[in-house]
Formats: structure tokens, sequence, C-alpha cells
């Protein structure tokens, strides 16, 4: 089965093709035959942050310019459009409509075709979902809707292969949640954070601290440059009995900070800073995992390239759950990209969960359960 998903949630444009073969042991075998991004990051940094309407403008011009790249790459095509005379079709050209499903046949297509369709900024998540809407009538393939959230966790499937009961940890730009899956498809969040997300607050951070935006790797960069373990910043809610986060106050103890120390060494807040949020999703994710037996840890979304988050989910893992298999998504799939939404296409294929593209909407709340 061949899967073409196209994500455009935020400031990525991204078009994929993903191949599935099943394997004797009833599992399957996922190759990337074409994974294109296009990202905004250039068009948004001035803004210091993501402008829904330029995000649009940008999908508008790269889906077409993504498509033709992957559809070259994979050898697919779509149907060529009749051209339209007064009266209708021309009348000798070799129309798909004309010589019925045949002609469609054999045009060399993917089986399925995924977007996602939320959350996200709802003007750019319409832009794909129109261009997907577009192409499987085009093709008559079935449309797959996914929650960008589930392509995160997914992402992890791309080079591994977790086990349920899982816990997911999905750390991103809008997002910092802890979820149960006890099967594929079936989610339970646990926790969320209340108020930013652990990206958010890098990207707020690095603001303050006159760093460009997307301000993660720019703080991590910066942070290990750093030294500090002084606990300058608080650890918000790290007590708390729940798994929900919060770090907006994190945030401001830095913007305080900073308005006390002028002068401070930027490398020593961002390493206290970061030191803060990774304390927390620890502490949170070791909550979760005494609580729920799992038998794996899936960590996606654009944080978990973070280098010491990484470092510390490893150690936890090693030091107090050794029987639980730990999947981080792999470094080049944390960010948001096309790959993660097929594979989570795949399980939602195999179940036969189509949407309806007549009624499939954009939903920039859009729950993962
Ligand atoms: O998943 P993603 O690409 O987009 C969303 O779904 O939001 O995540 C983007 C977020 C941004 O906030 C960015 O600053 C953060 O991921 N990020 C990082 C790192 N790389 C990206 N945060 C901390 N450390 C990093 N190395
Ligand atoms: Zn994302």
């Amino acid at each position: 089965m061949k899967i073409l998903a196209i994500e455009t949630s935020c400031d990525e444009t991204a078009i994929a093709v993903l191949e599935i073969k099943k394997t004797r042991s009833g599992g399957q075998k996922f190759s990337i035959l074409s994974n294109k991004i296009a990202s905004q990051i250039k068009i948004h940094a001035p803004f210091g942050g993501v402008v829904p309407n330029l995000a649009k403008r940008e999908h508008q011009k790269n889906l077409p310019v993504l498509l033709r790249r992957v559809l070259k790459e994979t050898g697919m095509h779509t149907p060529p459009s009749p051209p339209l005379l007064r009266g209708g079709l021309v009348e000798n050209f070799p129309s798909f409509t004309r010589r019925g499903k045949g002609e469609v046949n054999k045009i060399i297509k993917p089986d399925v075709v995924a977007i996602t369709n939320g959350p996200g900024l709802e003007p750019a998540l319409w832009m794909g979902i129109t261009f997907a809407k577009e192409l499987v009538a085009k093709w008559r393939v079935p449309l797959i809707a996914i929650n960008h959230l589930e392509g995160h966790i997914y992402a992890s499937w791309l080079e591994g292969a977790p086990k349920f009961p899982l816990l997911a940890l999905i750390v991103s730009g809008g997002h910092t949640e802890l979820v149960l899956m006890k099967k594929h498809l079936d989610y339970k969040v646990l926790g969320e954070t209340l108020d930013d997300a652990a990206g958010e607050a890098f990207d707020k951070v690095a603001r303050m601290l006159k760093l460009p935006y997307p301000g993660g790797p720019e703080i991590s960069k910066l942070a290990e440059k750093g030294e500090g373990g002084k606990g300058l910043f608080p650890r918000p809610m790290i007590n708390s009995p729940d798994l929900n986060f919060s770090f907006s106050g994190l945030k401001t103890a830095v913007l305080y900070y900073l308005r006390d120390y002028p002068n401070a060494n930027k490398s020593a807040v961002a390493y206290e800073f970061q030191e803060a949020v990774v304390d927390v999703l620890i502490a949170k994710t070791k909550k979760a995992l005494e609580k729920y037996k799992v038998k794996s840890l899936v960590v996606g979304g654009g944080v978990a390239a973070n280098k010491k988050l990484r470092a510390s989910l490893e150690k936890l893992i090693s030091d107090k759950f050794p029987d639980i298999s730990l999947f981080l998504s792999p470094l080049w799939l944390t960010g948001d990209n096309a790959a993660m939404i097929a594979a989570a296409a795949y399980f939602k294929a195999k179940k036969k969960k189509f949407a309806n593209p007549k009624n499939l909407k954009a939903d920039g709340n859009l729950r993962l359960n």
C-alpha cells in the first residue's frame, strides 16, 4: 500500500509518500519513498512567530511545487485534466471521465491520501485540506484525516515497533501531553499543559534573550555553552499530584530575572531555563510510568529534538524502568513532516476509517480523545 500524506498545520508545508508492506510476522515494514518539507521559518522569523495568513499563502504556493517533486520521485502522476470546450469535453481527448474507471486505474497513484485536519492554524490547515480533496477527487482514492498529534506519536513507528500499552509524551510548539495508548488509535490524555506548551516557552524565552525564531534549537545550543545547577527558576507543578503541566510561570520568572539582571550571562540563563523545563517533563513522565504499567515510552514533537531532554529520558528509563522500551522520535522526524502523518494514516487505512471529503473540516482545536 502507498499513502500520500500532506501536512500544513503550522509553518511547514510537507508532502510524503510512504510504502507499507506487510511482514510474515503480521507486522509491517515502512519505506519512505519521498519526504518533502518546505519550511517557512525565514518568512515568519522577522515577526518572531508564525503569522497565520502568511503561512496560508506560503502553503498555497508550496503545495503544487512539493507535489510535483514527490510525484516525480515516486513515478506517480495525476490524471490529465480534460480541456473544456463550450459544449463539454473535447471529443477525442483520452479522458478518464469518458472511458470510465479503467483509465483512472492506469494512472500510477497512491492507494490513499492522508491529510492533517487539526489541531493547528485553521487558515493553514484549510489549504492542505482543500488540496487533498482535489487530489482524492482526481485519483478517486479514499481520504484519511489525521490529528497532528497522532502524527507526532506515530513518527516513532517509522523506525521502530513500540508495544502496547504505551505512554506517549508529546512535546511541541503547541502541545505538551502525556497520552496512554492501549492499542492503535486509542488515546487517553492523562495530562496536558494548562497554559503554554514546552516549545512555546522555549520560543518565548528565546525572544527575551534576543535569539531568532524558532527559539528551541537556539536555546539548546546556547545552553550547551552555559553552566548552572543553581536552580534559578521554578519547576511549576512538579509536585502536583496530577499529570498536568504549566510553563507560563517559568517564562515569567525568566522575564523578571532578566529585568533584574539585564547583564546576566545568556548561556547560563538558557541552561537554567532548559534544566527547569526538562526537570518537569521528566518528573511528570516518571509519575505516569509509575502509575500506568506500560511496555513502551514514545516521545515525539519538535521539542523531542532537545539533546538534554533525550539524554534525561534515556537515563530515566535505564535507571528506573529498565523493562520499558524507549522510542525517541528519530531526530529528523521530530519536527513537522508528512511521513509521520502517513504512518498514522496506515493504521486508520487498515481499519477503513476514511473521512468524507464532502464534509471534512479544519479544526484548530482538534483533540486526541
Ligand atoms: O512539532 P513542531 O515542529 O511544531 C508543532 O507542532 O508545534 O514543534 C516546534 C517546536 C518549537 O517551539 C521549537 O522551538 C521546538 O519545537 N524545538 C525545540 C528544539 N527544536 C525544536 N525545543 C527545544 N530544543 C530543541 N532542540
Ligand atoms: Zn508538530
